[in-house]
């Protein structure tokens, strides 16, 4: 098969859709899930938070923004129907302030969509004068939504209800840890495991928790790495990200994680970490 046609196979949305998951939800399911509540979505700015926000108040809920890009987000707030809260999420006082803010405005969120979030690849030999990639990627991946739940959580639970979705990666669980993603990917796995565990302690006063393993998606912080590979688009990730608030899973995202995590993870981990080498040492060499 020629390569153009393979590669036009593989990139074609109907394939991607089918590889990646596709939402079960349908947008009455959806309007009767979240018509009237309140949902905190943060990185609303763009992206998969921007197209979830989009979803979410086209269905009726009230939806609250945060990101840092103050204009986009009184824009989105001023087309949707929306709250723009611009904050620096990784100014853990200024997160703090909001949470305060967001309780006296809106009340608890019956939604909390932990989105916002940072990526870089980059070798352990290029970072070595770099510590800060690890400050950046833990402060916003780990610490920022640590910090607005820790502040959010308390009337939540005192509620009795609400939902913590952390939009987190198949590079997380799925996918083994790949070489060049050291910084982006134990942030993220640092938060995945502090909601695993948190989800247990507030399950009993009525807060669910979903972690979304997300498969690629075409966004600005992907585009430079993944410009050719095939992914979702934000709008269907953002559906995913919706049919996850909808059903409430402990887990979400694409049907094949499950399956690469008991093989890439488990089973084959030698084999799969020797063709993630090879790649990344490819990858190096043809810099
Ligand atoms: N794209 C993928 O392939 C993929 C796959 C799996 C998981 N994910 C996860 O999905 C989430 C969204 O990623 P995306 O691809 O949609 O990226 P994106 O388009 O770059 O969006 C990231 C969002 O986070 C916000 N943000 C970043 N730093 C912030 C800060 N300090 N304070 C407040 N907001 C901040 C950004 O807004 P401002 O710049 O305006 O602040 C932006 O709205 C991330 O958690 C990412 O790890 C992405």
């Amino acid at each position: 098969m020629p390569r153009s046609l393979t590669h036009r196979l593989a990139t074609s949305p109907w394939v991607v859709a089918a590889v990646n998951g596709r939402p079960r939800t349908g947008d009455a399911e959806l309007r009767a899930a979240v018509t009237g509540r309140t949902v905190l979505v943060t990185g609303a700015s763009f992206g998969i938070g921007e197209a979830t926000a989009r979803q979410l108040a086209e269905a009726g809920a009230k939806v609250l923004l945060v990101a840092r890009t103050a204009d986009r987000l009184h824009e989105l707030a001023a087309e949707l129907g929306a709250h723009p809260y611009p904050c620096d999420l990784t100014d853990y006082d200024a997160a703090a302030d909001l949470a305060g803010r967001i309780l006296y405005e809106h009340g608890p969120p019956d939604v909390l969509l932990n989105n916002a979030g940072k990526s870089i690849r980059r070798s352990v030999a290029d970072a070595a004068e770099r510590f800060h990639d690890y400050e950046r990627t833990i402060a916003i991946n780990y610490l920022a939504p640590v910090r607005l739940s820790l502040a959010l959580l308390p009337a939540m639970r005192e509620r009795g209800s609400g939902h913590l979705v952390n939009l987190s990666t198949s590079g997380v669980r799925g996918l083994p840890a790949a070489p060049g993603w050291s910084a982006y990917q134990a942030s993220k796995a640092a938060f995945d495991v502090w909601s695993r565990s948190v989800a247990q302690e507030v399950r009993a006063d009525g807060i669910a928790s979903t972690s979304i393993y997300m498969g690629l998606v075409k966004t600005r912080m992907s585009a430079p790495n993944f410009r050719s590979t095939p992914g979702l688009t934000p709008e269907q990730a953002g559906a995913l990200v919706c049919d996850a608030i909808v059903r409430r899973p402990r887990t979400a995202g694409p049907p094949w994680v499950p399956i690469a995590d008991v093989f890439a993870n488990g089973l084959m981990r030698g084999t799969s970490e020797k063709v993630l080498t090879r790649a990344f040492l490819r990858r190096e060499l043809s810099r």
